[in-house]
């Protein structure tokens, strides 16, 4: 046999088009894509199926430390678990530098993090918090080079926030080592602003960081974001995008000709800022806090529009999970929580549902096309982070990461069947139709019907140039 996998009969999808064809694999690459592959030492029937890219989720947050006592709750190895069993075979997290500390150190602590532990590939975007000349002048070029090549800053959080002088400094060292950034876009005054006049109203709860997170602060916090791009004529990504608002600021940036691109996540198109409420204005609605907030129906028809009309160019989960009820104080859930939603530890889980959701709210109920979900999922993120034709793609030389897609599958949310650590999903009870029943990467099954049942093979990638920035 001259192939290690043949995958037969499937209708294999990219983000141009969709065909049947037979699929050989060998050493972990795609060798064949025909009418028919002869004879290979294994096989899989995918009559019936989805074969996809697999999926790449580009903003995750695994293994990140907190300065609150709160701890997140995946690491690497159960971080990957729940992404594969989600149909993913390639997952971006962070590699957080910590104030006051050198990058380069954060990025090899996360190195160690994830060595051996991880079922699907990973690779680092960076999180520049302290733009020392150290940092900005010897640090990020060295590590552009060795193929971390985005990085991510933020316009919000006492710890990560960087002043707009700051920005222009990060942005212009971007431009010359050609990275992409990612921009976290809500003002910081703005919403110091908010929650002060919300407590002081004792308008407290978990539901009340929607308020303070006010769509105006992203909305302003994007064109600032833009302004600042354009300045220093540097590509930038703004993440997270929640509604209308800042879409609008994207939207008019692009007729521009400004090279802004956009992500944005599963919970702006399920979700809204009432899921905050919990039950009755009660602390049930700490499970959905994360920045920016969910909104409102308006603003989940804005999204989907953005996703069919390109002004989104990914949909990624910002998975970033924490426990409700971890033990003393570790979760979100902690006394200090109590006291005011600014103590909430911001951010969900989602990283083994984004893709589940995406299919079938968009392809299965007929918003998107299923090549535009492959577009969203794995092609762009793939191409605008540096990883493709290597990932991202079902082509001849590609790795065979590959998920097997049953688009009439149907089946519900539940924790209980989710492999991540939190202990709960902001997705519970969601009826989705179409699901990953088989996750390959470079040729070996890593996960099957949810569960994964391979060694972690997961090996850290290396990138090249963003398509952005070339
Ligand atoms: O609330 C969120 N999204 N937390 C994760 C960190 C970030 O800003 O992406
Ligand atoms: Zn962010
Ligand atoms: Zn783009
Ligand atoms: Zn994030």
């Amino acid at each position: 046999a001259s192939c290690d996998l043949a995958i037969r009969g499937g209708t294999i999808v990219t983000a141009a088009d969709r065909f049947r064809a037979d699929i050989g694999v060998r050493d972990g690459r795609i060798v064949e894509i025909s009418e028919r592959v002869e004879g290979a030492a294994e096989e899989v029937d995918a009559t019936g199926l989805l074969v996809l890219p697999g999926g790449i989720d580009a903003h995750v947050h695994l293994a990140q430390p907190t300065s609150d006592g709160t701890v997140m709750a995946d690491d690497f190895e159960t971080g990957t678990r729940s992404a594969a069993a989600g149909g993913n075979t390639t997952v971006l997290p962070f590699a957080m530098q910590i104030k006051g500390t050198s990058l380069r150190d954060c990025v090899t602590a996360y190195h160690r993090k994830a060595e051996g532990k991880c079922y699907t590939d990973v690779s680092f975007h960076l999180i520049v918090s302290d733009p020392t000349p150290q940092v900005l002048g010897q640090e990020l070029p060295a590590l552009v080079r060795d193929g971390y090549t985005s990085f991510k800053v933020f316009m919000t959080y006492d710890d990560l926030v960087l002043s707009d002088a700051e920005l222009l400094e990060v942005f212009d060292v971007a431009r010359r080592e050609k990275a992409l950034v990612m921009v976290h876009a809500e003002g910081h005054d703005a919403i110091k602003y908010m929650t002060r006049k919300l407590e002081e109203d004792g308008r407290t709860a978990p539901y009340y960081h929607a308020e303070a997170h006010a769509e105006i602060a992203e909305r302003e916090a994007t064109h600032r974001a833009i302004s600042h791009a354009q300045l220093t004529d540097v590509p930038i990504v703004i993440v997270h995008v929640s509604g209308r608002d800042p879409m609008e600021q994207i939207q008019w940036a692009r007729k521009r000709g400004l090279k802004v691109h956009a992500e944005t996540c599963p919970q702006y198109i399920a979700l809204t800022k009432d899921d905050l409420k919990g039950l009755n204005m009660d602390f049930e609605g700490a499970k959905y806090v994360c920045s920016p907030p969910p909104r409102d129906t308006d603003s989940q028809a804005a999204i989907w529009e953005g996703l069919r009309d390109g002004t989104f160019e990914l949909f990624s989960s910002d998975h970033c999970p924490f426990y409700f009820q971890g033990a003393e104080g570790t979760g979100k859930d902690n006394p200090r929580a109590r006291t005011s939603f600014k103590w909430v530890p911001n951010g969900i889980p989602g990283v083994e549902t984004r893709l589940p959701i995406l299919f079938s709210e968009g392809v299965s109920k007929g918003r998107i096309s299923v090549e535009r979900f492959v577009a969203l999922t794995a092609t762009n993120p793939a191409r605008l982070y540096g990883l493709y034709p290597r990932k991202g793609a079902i082509a001849i030389g590609a790795d065979a990461d590959i998920t097997l897609w049953d688009p009439d599958r149907r089946d519900t949310i539940r924790q209980e069947k989710l492999n991540h650590g939190s202990d709960y999903t902001p997705y519970e009870g969601m009826e989705i139709t179409g699901w990953p029943v088989r996750t390959i990467l470079r040729g070996r099954t890593v996960a099957r019907d949810g569960q994964v049942e391979a060694e972690a093979t997961g090996q850290y990638q290396s990138r090249g140039v963003s398509e952005a920035v070339a």
